[in-house]
């Protein structure tokens, strides 16, 4: 017996039939904006490899974070540049730090905005590295126990001055515990910890080191963060994490590396989130911008699949534009 010709276009017949079989959905509330802020007042500087994003002093981020607040923007994540670097990057456990600044005032100004911060010491140290170096010569590598103790420093001073959510991204083994028992014995229980925990040595972090002024003044990051060649890897860094007690995981970057999250996905039930970085979206905006793709669609395209593949949130510079696109009803 023949059964008549199976035919999945059945759906696809109009724009209502095809939403109401949508399978994932896209929303400004999965979406988190980042930003750089420097010291300065009145400061809105161009990153020249990112159109669109902008290193910003303090009343600046404010006022775009109302913006983006009342355009659906829910959640931010900041970076810091400091006003001085050394060695250890100290300034990003000072209490008047740039970032510590920015959390009072959008705390104060953007009262509903959930402010997640960045952990990491790159942007702060003299040396462009994650944390404080070891060795000599050829062997000066980042000292993965000096640097988990300053981590955890520069979180309970992030925590003090109003962050929402502690995302380290520095990639040292130990962190998130270290950071979970510093932030516990400071009162902060209730502040969750987003860890990078599958974050990839990658090529596509290149626009950020431009916004972040975080480019290392020698050798590059392959000695702690990940190979782009191991996913079995990206499992076990999650696994740990999670024992570790992180309350979400993020894989870093996204599209190139949809294949983790998806089984991160189906590995872990904590929120997952993905981060569509600077190198995704400068491709995107260089090639829309020279008419080679429809940059809205292929972004849109871009952020739903990385939501179909596993992530619950997306931190990407495309936030604004998303969030602005969907309230005007966009359904790609
Ligand atoms: C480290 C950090 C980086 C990014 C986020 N946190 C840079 C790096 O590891 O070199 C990259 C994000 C992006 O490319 O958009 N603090």
């Amino acid at each position: 017996m023949s059964f008549p010709a199976t035919r999945l276009r059945r759906f696809r017949k109009n724009p209502t039939l095809r939403l109401l079989v949508r399978e994932t959905h896209l929303s400004a509330d999965d979406l988190v904006l980042p930003f750089f802020v420097c010291p300065g007042e009145g400061i809105a500087k161009a990153v020249g490899s990112m159109p669109g994003v902008f290193q910003q002093s303090v009343d600046r981020v404010v006022e775009t974070a109302r913006e983006a607040y009342a355009e659906g923007i829910r959640a931010i994540i900041l970076f810091g540049l400091p006003e001085h670097k050394d060695e250890v990057g100290s300034a990003a456990w000072s209490p008047d730090g740039i970032v510590q600044r920015a959390l009072r005032a959008l705390g104060s100004e953007v009262p509903g905005m959930i402010k997640i911060v960045d952990v990491c010491f790159c942007e702060y140290t003299s040396h462009g590295h994650c944390g404080v170096l070891t060795g000599l010569g050829e062997n000066t590598t980042v000292d993965n126990d000096a640097t988990v103790a300053n981590l955890a420093r520069q979180s309970v001073s992030l925590a003090e001055a109003g962050a929402d959510i502690i995302a380290p991204s520095d990639m040292m083994d130990g962190r998130v515990g270290a950071i979970r028992t510093a932030l516990d014995s400071a009162g902060f229980t209730d502040i969750p910890i987003l860890s990078y925990a599958a974050k990839f040595a990658s090529g596509f972090y290149g626009p950020f080191r431009e916004a972040a002024e975080s480019t290392p003044a020698f050798g590059d990051r392959r000695s702690y963060q990940m190979d782009a060649a191991n996913g079995r890897e990206a499992l076990r860094e999650a696994a740990l994490d999670v024992e570790e007690g992180a309350d979400m995981l993020m894989v870093k970057p996204a599209l190139p590396y949809l294949d983790i999250l998806a089984k991160m996905r189906e590995r872990f039930d904590l929120p997952l989130a993905a981060y569509h970085v600077s190198g995704e979206y400068a491709m995107l905006k260089a090639a829309g911008e020279r008419g080679w793709i429809d940059y809205n669609r292929v972004m849109m395209e871009s952020l739903i699949a990385i939501r179909r593949a596993g992530a619950d949130l997306i931190i990407t510079y495309a936030a604004r534009e998303a969030a602005r696109l969907l309230a005007e009803g966009w359904s790609e």
